[in-house]
């Protein structure tokens, strides 16, 4: 299942996705410590959370990690993107942990080093790990229930998104998205099959996902934060992070005691979720 490492979300079926949770939440990957394997971290990209988790994740299973900055590779003097891969492959890591502007790259990388890659944010194409540790968390805060989602934010920039969908449908988690008024958004509700809802649908449904306007991609604000009037007794809050506070949402939901907020629970399973991912393939 993990010979090209993780390159999609769709990798996972149904049976797959649960038995891996429930080792996540085991914490089988504490076991046994992995001897004797290096990781290669290529963020090209800015990151904060997906960096540090797999950089410390690995430290924990004993991978011993190399890494490149694209400003400071060779690729600033006009080498090409498969010559650089050409060159890691040549060093003979075991695992490649790749994040890029470019969508696509990590099938790319996969292909011209044979290595396993793990796709760290390709572009606005998927960002795997992210969904599979949002999915996790919804997972482990109560297994049984079949979370009604509704997202909130620009999803149509967001990789996050296009790596939660197959997640959340093997899952059986209904999805459906804030009308913004915008084109876009209900072209993207169409080609994925999602309704549009009005956002008074945040406060009946179970969790709202809020997502980062992204600037870097051409995202414009089209609302007012996410605030404390968008939520029902029993809503809970996630948001992949990076969050922008002042413009996702208010200051009041961004903290970290907030009371139906998962976001602190979702930055904490981001090093287990990635520690049993990295153990998987390096198994
Ligand atoms: N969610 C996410 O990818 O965050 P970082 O950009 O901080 O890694």
């Amino acid at each position: 299942m993990f010979s090209k490492g993780l390159l999609s979300a769709d990798q996972f079926d149904r049976k797959d996705l649960l038995l891996f949770f429930k080792r996540v939440k085991q914490r089988e990957f504490l076991k046994k410590r992995l001897q004797g394997r290096t990781g290669c971290l290529l963020f090209f990209e800015p990151s904060t959370r997906t960096k540090l988790s797999f950089e410390k994740a690995g430290l924990d299973l004993g991978i011993r990690w190399m890494s490149l900055e694209a400003s400071r590779s060779s690729l600033s003097k006009k080498e090409s993107l498969r010559d650089m891969y050409e060159v890691i492959a040549a060093n003979e890591p075991d695992l490649l942990v790749v994040r890029d502007q470019y969508s696509g790259i990590a099938h790319f990388a996969h292909h011209w080093t044979k290595i396993p890659v793990i796709n760290a944010g390709d572009g606005v194409r998927e960002h795997p790990t992210q969904a599979l540790l949002d999915a996790f968390t919804l997972w482990e805060t109560d297994p049984k229930k079949k979370w009604k989602i509704v997202i909130f934010g620009d999803v149509f920039r967001s990789r996050v998104v296009r790596s939660h969908l197959p997640l959340f449908k093997k899952l059986g988690y209904p999805v459906s998205v804030v009308n913004d008024g915008s084109l876009e958004t209900a072209r993207f509700c169409k080609t994925y099959g999602l309704r549009l809802v009005p956002r008074s649908s945040t406060k009946k449904t179970d969790v709202v996902i809020c997502l980062r306007v992204q600037q870097e991609r051409g995202s414009e604000k089209k609302m007012a934060p996410l605030s404390i009037h968008d939520f029902g007794r029993k809503t809970k809050l996630m948001h992949p992070g990076p969050a922008v506070v002042g413009v996702d949402l208010t200051m009041e939901l961004s903290a970290k005691d907030f009371p139906p907020s998962l976001i602190h629970r979702q930055r904490q399973n981001g090093r287990f979720v990635r520690s049993q991912l990295m153990k998987d393939i390096l198994s």
